[in-house]
């Protein structure tokens, strides 16, 4: 087993430390942003009616539901496709509205999670057509769906999803340049601005990477807290919900995740002193909203760890703690803003002495109701 963790103390620690190479292995042969290459093997027969659908459902569990929020905003921007991401448990029971003209996604690392699995069922008796993101080659929703692509990230083996889901958004984001590109909704040059981008992102998770002995220390401030509050807007409130859930799935300190302007609904009722509050605020289009919820947090004495760009001048002087992650385009920043999320959860759970990678009463997949 030592030799499997390849040096590192737990497989979690591994396999986000193998984000680099398991996102450039998911763009390998798919994506080539100078020869303007841009293929995925799986989607070809089907590419027209992802391409013509009036709606597309994403349906999912857990992280890979995450993945899915984050591709919602990704195709609603790119591809002018309205999408709804669904619970796999809560869409197989509820009688969905499926129409001709709906695409559904499921996303799935296992492949194996029932609900979604349940739910993929369901919507193909409707006459929907099916593509699949999973990461287990020939795994039971690999072959459930009609088309798909795999995300090519490697074996995971801890519960908690770090690599896959950095290689889901990789796919996803794949998927959508391909629709967005087909239907014209993006231009040339944007489309390759983006391509370039992505090429870069396996080393800016690697300069993210960099961060690790500052967010040990981070951990150590943090470590008996008894909750946690995550806040992000926009491409970036789906990393909030991923960095709370990874909290809660290895340290079993409660954590919620929430947009950052909804905290006025109630969660800024729990700010006092003691809370630690991170947010996810890189500079986007909603920065100067995101730093304005910063001052309300710190108004009400909470305590504030940020997750900024490089170089930010202004939220360095309001946070408690400052963690910077290298700038990226916007639609492509959870990639990289989530990795010092990833490695806070690890360095908390270890320090409370969790079994990281196999946290109590969860499952690596979930193969039964
Ligand atoms: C379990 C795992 C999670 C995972 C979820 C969905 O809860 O512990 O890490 O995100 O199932 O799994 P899937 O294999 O469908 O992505």
């Amino acid at each position: 087993e030592a030799i499997e963790k390849g040096g590192f103390e737990h497989f979690m620690l591994k396999e986000i430390f193998e984000q680099p190479r398991s996102i450039s292995d998911c763009m390998r042969g798919r994506l080539d942003a100078q020869k303007g290459r841009l293929v995925l093997g799986g989607l070809r027969e089907y590419l027209a009616k992802l391409t013509n659908a009036d709606r597309i459902l994403i349906v999912a569990c857990g992280t890979s539901w995450h993945a899915g929020l984050v591709a919602e905003y990704f195709f609603e921007e790119f591809c002018r496709i309205p999408v709804e991401v669904e619970y796999a448990s809560e869409f197989r029971y509820r009688n969905p509205v499926i129409r001709e003209g709906d695409v559904v996604i499921a996303i799935s690392q296992s492949g194996e999670t029932a609900d979604t699995l349940a739910a993929i069922e369901l919507a193909k008796s409707k006459g929907a057509i099916i593509f699949g993101v999973c990461n287990v080659v020939g795994s039971s929703i690999a072959r459930a769906t009609h088309a798909g692509a795999y995300t090519h990230a490697g074996p995971e083996i801890g519960v908690a999803s770090t690599k896959a889901f950095t290689a889901q958004l990789t796919v996803l984001n794949m998927i959508a340049l391909i629709v967005a590109q087909k239907k014209g909704t993006i231009t040339e040059q944007k489309l390759h601005e983006l391509l370039v981008e992505m090429e870069t992102i396996p080393a800016k998770v690697e300069r993210a990477l960099k961060l690790n002995d500052q967010i040990e220390s981070i951990a150590a401030e943090f470590k008996d807290a008894r909750n946690f509050i995550y806040l992000g807007r926009g491409y970036n409130f789906p990393v909030a919900l991923e960095g709370a859930l990874k909290l809660k799935e290895i340290s079993y300190i409660h954590a919620e995740g929430y947009p950052a302007a909804e905290m006025k609904h109630g969660p800024i009722a729990l700010i006092d002193e003691e809370m630690p509050v991170v947010f996810i605020a890189t500079n986007d289009s909603s920065y100067e909203k995101v730093v304005s919820n910063i001052q309300e947090v710190r108004a009400r004495k909470g305590r504030v760890i940020a997750i900024v760009t490089e170089g930010d001048k202004l939220i360095p002087k309001m946070a408690e703690f400052v963690i910077e992650v290298p700038s990226v385009h916007e639609a492509l920043m959870p990639m990289v803003s989530v990795v010092p999320l990833q490695l806070l959860s690890y360095h908390i759970a270890v320090m409370r002495g969790c079994n990281v990678d196999q946290p109590r009463n969860l499952a690596k997949s979930v193969t039964v109701e």
